[in-house]
């Protein structure tokens, strides 16, 4: 009889350590976030977050190849059209930019599954994701857009739709309006649990879409609430949403793990572009050793809970993961 735990006994071996690993990560499990914007063969570099581009419809085709090379097979599709109004028409016209990229992925890449970012942000005048009236977002009047919008996303090819606005009540609007029109096998995932957050920086300037006035807190989550996390994941599900998303990630393991024990549905979660940036810069000043930061970082996604990771390193994890991540 021993007196004591030998933990390491199990840590003797690389072989043995692989064959008792608890946590385990796919390329499957991956989604690429990708940027279309208006225009005609260009391919330009997002200074915030370097190392990602933003496409034209018609070069987008060079990325999606890559992907499919290393074997990721799911991308999130953000449209970013040169015009933008009140209303965000561009997000709903059936030649916008979103809508274009839509129909050219499906046509050319058909192994690709596509997943359409539905939000009002990158195509309003004043950058907020709804409708503004009296200097608000006006709940009710932005649920008939976004219905709308996931339906051009999906009637261009959209194969799924991702609603990332923040609403009250937008996941029943757009099941309804899917099914209406048939869509009856459409899939929702829902930002359900999505913060406000400052780890979205980079984004909005890769996108182009930061609020011209005030700010999202009015719609977004805030970051000291954890109960509140879980009634919002609750309440999408009620509505219909197949799919339940925490953003960001890498902080908010704990929600992840507390809405994955307490509902059913499979859970992502995304990797935002402030957690890209950090660790872009941070290997970019030789601080920190990147590639295992990412394995790291992705690893504990997966432990946490989440069955979908949404990350902007999702090709050089795929990587990784062959080489036995
Ligand atoms: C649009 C949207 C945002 C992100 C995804 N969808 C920006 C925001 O809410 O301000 C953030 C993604 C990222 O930071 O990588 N509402
Ligand atoms: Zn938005």
């Amino acid at each position: 009889m021993t007196e004591f735990m030998r933990g390491r006994r199990l840590r003797t071996d690389e072989r043995l350590r692989k064959m008792v690993q608890e946590t385990h990560m796919d390329i499957s499990d991956l989604v690429y976030p990708m940027f279309v914007m208006d225009g005609q063969n260009k391919v330009e570099e997002i200074p915030s977050m370097y190392g990602q581009n933003r496409y034209t419809a018609d070069r987008m085709g060079e990325k999606l190849e890559q992907l499919l090379r290393a074997g990721v097979n799911k991308i999130m599709l953000f449209g970013i059209p040169d015009h933008k109004d009140e209303v965000g028409s561009q997000a709903y016209d059936e030649n916008g930019i979103i809508q274009r990229a839509f129909r050219e992925a499906k046509k050319n890449y058909p192994e690709m599954y596509l997943i359409g970012d539905v939000c009002m942000c990158e195509y309003t005048s004043h950058g907020h994701c709804g409708i503004i009236h009296n200097h608000d977002v006006d709940n009710d009047a932005t649920l008939k857009y976004l219905a709308k919008i996931a339906l051009s996303q999906v009637e261009a090819g959209a194969d799924m739709v991702a609603p990332s606005d923040m609403m009250d009540g937008r996941i029943a609007a757009i099941r309804q309006c899917l099914d209406s029109q048939g869509h009856l096998n459409t899939p929702i995932m829902s930002y359900a649990v999505k913060f406000a957050s400052a780890y979205y920086g980079p984004f909005r300037d890769a996108a182009d879409s930061a609020p011209q006035f005030g700010n999202r807190r009015t719609y977004q989550m805030d970051y000291h609430n954890r109960r509140e996390a879980v009634k919002e994941a609750l309440a999408d599900i009620n509505e219909g949403a197949d799919i339940i998303m925490v953003k960001p990630a890498m902080i908010y393991g704990d929600l992840i793990r507390e809405i994955k024990d307490r509902t059913n549905v499979p859970m992502a979660t995304y990797s935002v572009s402030g957690e890209y940036a950090m660790i872009k810069g941070a290997a970019s000043l030789g601080l920190i050793d990147e590639d295992a930061i990412i394995c790291e970082t992705a690893i504990a996604a997966k432990r946490a809970g989440a069955d979908i990771y949404i990350t902007y390193f999702a090709e050089e994890l795929a990587g990784f993961i062959k080489q036995g991540l």
